[in-house]
């Protein structure tokens, strides 16, 4: 069983996608009893909320719903999960200072699974942004998404 958790600062845009994704490919792939995914915000601005609507939407025109409700990051998490990824370089900061002795979780920043980028790069913040910015969120975390999973499987 690998554990899995994606981490953005709200845990309303861009992991739940992440988790979202993720868990349709691991399905499609018939491989759901092997991992478990789940995702969180370094922040708790949005504590028991849904995804937000407009990402919902995006994913859903993809096939794929978002049902997660929003939590923040734990330090027991870096214990209890295999990987954990950080969807941009500041949620990747935020969280190796949550880390400690114990943790035992390998810390990665998403993007340097992309195959279409080289080197690190953030997966773009789309909540202040139009329409688009939702959709071009949605392929970069799709084909980041399929790699991590070749590269685990
Ligand atoms: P996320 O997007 O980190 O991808 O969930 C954001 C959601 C909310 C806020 C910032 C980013 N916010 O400032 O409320």
């Amino acid at each position: 069983m690998q554990r899995i958790l994606f981490v953005c600062l709200g845990n309303i845009c861009r992991s739940p996608l992440a988790e979202g994704i993720f868990q349709h490919l691991v399905e499609e792939a018939g491989e759901s009893s092997r991992f478990h995914i789940d995702s969180a915000g370094t922040s708790a601005y949005h504590v028991g909320e849904r995804a937000d609507s407009r990402m919902r939407k995006t994913a859903k025109t993809h096939g794929i719903e978002l049902l997660s409700r929003s939590r923040q990051v734990l330090s027991r998490d870096t214990q209890e999960f295999d990987y954990i990824f950080a969807m941009d370089g500041s949620n990747y900061r935020d969280l190796k200072r949550l880390m400690n002795n114990h943790s035992t979780a390998k810390l990665v920043l998403f993007r340097e699974y992309d195959p279409l980028t080289q080197g690190p790069d953030d997966v773009p913040d789309p909540y202040y942004g139009g329409p688009q910015g939702f959709e071009d969120v949605y392929e970069i975390v799709y084909r980041t998404c399929k790699e991590i999973l070749n590269d685990l499987q």
